[in-house]
């Protein structure tokens, strides 16, 4: 697998475990929804590492200081439906001011080709840091797409996150906009016939979901 510098892997045993978890077939919905979004919550923590800071006055019982405080521009998350909202709540118990955004696709069943069905981003989306999540990075069709329509209506600073890639999404959703940040839970082996990850966990939306 090729190297690409802006693409972050997680190392965190925790994530690690929590991973081998949700690939377990017999992880009922319950775990599979407090586990996606416990993957969030820890990915989320080292992709908003350079958050900028300033330093702020406080008083303190003993005495007034300056002390850090997270500095101007605001976060949006973006979650790619359906998915993508199993991570928010993770995403938010770091940062519960953050506005959030939603961007429906779906991937037809066939093609793999992602189709726009919804798109609503807060505004003024230019100035914030904007978080995309999905779970699934697979042919990278959905990402480059929700990506290319936040661009479309302004955004700059953008981060994706997912908890699970294949190589082939790793590479396509890098070359075709390698100015944002990825951050990948596990990279996994490769793409099936059917353009689902192996081993991958299978759909995500329908076990966080429980649909099928
Ligand atoms: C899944 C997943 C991603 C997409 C990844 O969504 O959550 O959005 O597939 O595949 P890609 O990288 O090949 O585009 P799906 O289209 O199944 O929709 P859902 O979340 O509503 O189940
Ligand atoms: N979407 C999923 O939910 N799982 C995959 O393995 C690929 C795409």
């Amino acid at each position: 697998m090729e190297n690409f510098n802006n693409v972050t892997y997680m190392t965190h045993p925790l994530i690690k475990h929590k991973i081998s978890r949700l690939r377990d077939k017999n992880t009922g919905t319950n775990e599979f929804r407090k586990l996606v979004e416990e993957i969030a919550m820890l990915e989320g923590f080292e992709a908003l590492k350079d958050l900028p800071l300033e330093d702020v006055e406080v008083e303190t019982p003993i005495e007034t200081c300056m002390t850090p405080m997270i500095a101007g521009r605001k976060l949006a998350i973006v979650p790619i439906l359906r998915a993508g909202l199993g991570m928010v709540e993770g995403i938010l118990s770091l940062v519960p001011s953050a506005k959030i955004g939603h961007i429906g696709l779906y991937r037809d069943e066939e093609t793999f080709e992602p189709h726009e069905y919804y798109c609503k981003l807060p505004s003024p989306i230019e100035e914030r840091t904007i978080v995309v999540c999905d779970p699934m990075l697979a042919t990278g069709g959905s990402a480059i797409d929700a990506i290319t329509m936040i661009k479309k209506h302004g955004g700059k600073n953008i981060k994706f996150m997912c908890i699970i890639a294949a190589p082939e999404g790793v590479k396509k959703l890098s070359e075709a906009h390698p100015d944002i940040q990825i951050y990948v839970g596990n990279l996994d082996r490769c793409l099936n016939e059917n353009a689902y990850i192996c081993p991958g966990l299978g759909d995500a939306g329908d076990r966080i979901f429980g649909t099928k």
